[in-house]
């Protein structure tokens, strides 16, 4: 019998303490999944993180579910992932606020950087300027002259300091140089159902969640808020056309996991997200919505890190500057 040297015993406690680790990677995922979106049900964030938990779980071979926690401008759902047992099982869908939120909330109760795992980007979505159907402007023009005529009866619609409604709402009333009383929601798909009943007055959203009711005439579009027209809405100009250049914002998207999963867990996921970026149905979808996914290379933890941390970076001094603190 051979006895063990002292050298030996920490390699077989690793490896001891491996094989659990190996084997619930190598058995991963062996339940569903929870895809936390911070914005209420039916609005663009939600669309998105349903279509993409569809076709992830069908590579995955386990049902991916979406459980939305909205509120504080997407913060309370980024906490209640960063807080997770970082065991793969929870995950977030989250956008460009990941981005603002580090600049705009000074006393969070997680940290929103190095909370996460970054698993890879999913898509960008254009956002729209968008009003109650019976208002009394008929292109962009009109609307600013409305506006500013009128400035303390319109309000603006948004999902919360933070969000991209916020941010755009933020963009348009500075080109506008008119400050808006804002009407602030849990998310863009609440806020959507007062914009079609008329009770609020504007709204600055994602493709992904005005599309439908620009085509059924339900809201007003003005305008699109990227360089090129969508081929969803051929016929709505972009804002530089509709007479305001250089207003130009549109909303990525990108999955998390809690700080310290298992690499091989967001490895794994990873390359779900990457087939599910290629799944035919989920593209379709996507481009019926006024977006597209990522390039492959994007939907990498490296990419994606990469990309958070320089975008970070961009809107720092932009909110610095404009003082505005959620805080
Ligand atoms: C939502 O899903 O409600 C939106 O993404 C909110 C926003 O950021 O404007």
């Amino acid at each position: 019998m051979t006895r063990l040297t002292r050298r030996q015993l920490p390699a077989l406690v690793a490896a001891g303490m491996a094989a659990p680790a190996l084997a619930s990677a190598q058995a991963y995922p062996s339940r569903p999944i929870t895809i936390i979106v911070p914005f209420a049900a039916g609005g663009p964030t939600d669309t998105v993180a349903r279509l993409l938990g569809e076709a992830m779980g069908r590579d995955l071979g386990q049902s991916v579910v979406v459980e939305n926690v909205g509120g504080a401008g997407g913060t309370l759902g980024a906490q209640r992932t960063a807080q997770a047992r970082p065991d793969g099982y929870t995950l977030l869908v989250h956008h460009i606020g990941m981005s603002t939120i580090p600049t705009l909330y000074r006393r969070l109760a997680y940290d929103p950087i190095n909370g996460f795992e970054t698993v890879g980007m999913i898509t960008e979505v254009p956002m729209t300027i968008v009003a109650k159907r019976n208002i009394a402007a008929n292109n962009l023009a009109e609307l600013v002259a409305l506006v500013r005529r009128e400035r303390d009866k319109i309000n603006l619609a948004n999902a919360g300091v933070g969000a991209a409604s916020h941010l755009c709402g933020l963009l348009f009333q500075q080109a506008m140089n008119v400050p808006l009383t804002t009407v602030p929601y849990r998310g863009t798909g609440p806020a959507m159902n007062d914009l079609v009943a008329g009770t609020v007055d504007l709204m600055c959203d994602q493709t992904t969640n005005t599309t439908e009711h620009i085509r059924a005439g339900t809201i007003k579009a003005f305008a699109v808020t990227t360089n090129n027209r969508v081929s969803s809405l051929p016929d709505l100009p972009t804002a530089a056309e509709a007479g305001m250049p250089g207003f130009e914002v549109s909303v990525w998207h990108g999955l998390y996991a809690p700080r310290g999963t298992n690499p091989e867990l967001v490895t794994r996921l990873s390359r779900a997200l990457q087939v599910a970026l290629r799944d035919p149905g989920l593209i379709r979808r996507f481009a019926d919505l006024g977006t597209e996914p990522v390039p492959q290379e994007k939907a990498t933890p490296a990419a994606h890190k990469a990309f958070w941390t320089a975008d970070i970076a961009r809107w720092r001094p932009v909110i610095q500057a404009a003082g505005q603190f959620a805080d």
